[in-house]
């Protein structure tokens, strides 16, 4: 059966997936509604889910999007920011958080991580910053941050922009509040794998008018609030997210205290059932963060990694590299900036020793178990001699 995988001692054991969107019937019954009204782009629920998304997170405006990426895009357009500018950011994230400064012609420079954030190192920052520096594009990876109270003071004195991308860290906190209301603007994402859903989707926030404005155009084809349907003023896209996916963000978005409140819950289970195994180093919240989880990121030595994702696999539990290869060592920011290994060693010690393992609040205590089992098991057979 698809679901279940034959283990090395020919035992057939279930398959524990990486993540697993939670729909409820409140999700279901409020698509099929939207469906039944017919209405299915520029209704209400977009409305509603941009409104409450704004009030809970904390900004003015919020923007549905129908991606991370197309927020993060538009953040860079709306900005100004292109052709010969420069945007600081991090080597160890999603591509996303680089390629929104790509598309408009703009260089990704990096700083170096913090290994135990998994986020931009701050003090590297002003070293980086150049005449050319217009914004720093903060990641705030694994649903928690770099020194957010540092990094603003940066951003002030050197007049940079801060785009914070948020899309792994919803009502994740910094010294109390919450991010994605820290810098000129952020970007949420609701990807299936994320602590919520819409499917496709993001959001984008801001208390700043003009750039909300903008957004919002640029999200419609470039069209003005009061403009007619087939007057575009400015070049635009269609970036906007649907009626049913914004249904979901609503319902979704109702329940998100609760979900992430699971989330720690089994992130504080899994710290319990593997603190102390040996070869072993775990996630942990940094000072005056509150994290968010988004997904489970253990480290393992860098050597035994490739096999200890092979022995997870022959035992049913889904497992991976996490981020694995770092965004300067993709093929193309190697072949077009020409970075190579040893430019970021911290994010690429990240890179080579980070696996991320199931992690969706509706696991099952066996679940947890046959991860568990598998992971000490693992590092047992791979990690004889004490490193
Ligand atoms: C840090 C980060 N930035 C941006 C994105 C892009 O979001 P999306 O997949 O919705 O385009 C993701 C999604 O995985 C992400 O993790």
């Amino acid at each position: 059966m698809a679901n279940e995988v034959v283990d090395g001692s020919n035992k057939i054991v279930r398959k524990v997936n990486l993540a697993k969107p939670m729909i409820t019937q409140e999700d279901i019954d409020g698509v099929v509604a939207v469906l039944k009204s017919g209405w299915l782009s520029l209704g209400p629920k977009i409305t509603e889910f941009e409104n409450n998304f704004a009030a809970k997170i904390g900004a003015k405006y919020a923007i549905g999007v129908n991606s991370g990426t197309s927020g993060l895009h538009l953040c860079i357009k709306a900005l100004g920011i292109g052709k010969g500018d420069e945007v600081i950011t991090s080597p160890f994230s999603f591509v996303a958080s680089s390629n929104c400064a790509l598309y408009e012609g703009a260089k990704p420079v990096f700083v170096d991580v913090k290994e135990e954030t998994f986020n931009l190192d701050v003090n590297l920052i002003e070293a980086a910053i150049t005449e050319r520096t217009r914004a720093i594009v903060v990641p705030h990876i694994f649903g928690q941050s770099c020194d957010m109270t540092r990094l603003m003071e940066i951003a002030r004195e050197r007049n940079l922009y801060v785009i914070e991308d948020a899309c792994e860290s919803i009502l994740a906190k910094h010294s109390g509040k919450n991010l994605g209301t820290f810098g000129d603007v952020s970007v949420f994402a609701f990807y299936p794998n994320k602590q919520m859903t819409t499917g496709e989707g993001g959001m984008i926030l801001t208390d700043n008018k003009q750039i909300a404005d903008l957004c919002r155009s640029l999200t419609n084809q470039g069209r003005s609030n009061n403009m007619q349907w087939l007057t575009h003023d400015k070049l635009g896209y269609n970036y906007r997210l649907d009626e049913m996916s914004a249904s979901l963000g609503v319902t979704q978005f109702s329940r998100i205290d609760s979900t992430v409140s699971s989330r720690q819950t089994l992130a504080a289970l899994y710290g319990h059932l593997l603190s102390g195994t040996h070869g072993l180093v775990l996630p942990s919240a940094m000072n005056r963060n509150e994290l968010s989880w988004f997904v489970y990121p253990i480290r393992v030595p860098a050597q035994i990694r490739d096999q200890f994702l092979s022995f997870l696999h022959s035992r049913g539990v889904a497992a991976k590299a996490y981020f694995f290869p770092c965004i300067h060592m993709q093929p193309y920011f190697q072949r077009d900036f020409g970075y190579s290994l040893g430019d970021f060693p911290v994010a690429e010690k990240l890179s080579f020793e980070t696996v991320v393992i199931p992690f969706y609040p509706q696991m099952q205590v066996d679940e947890v178990d046959q991860v568990v089992q598998a992971v000490k098991a693992a590092l047992a057979e791979l990690l004889p001699v004490r490193l």
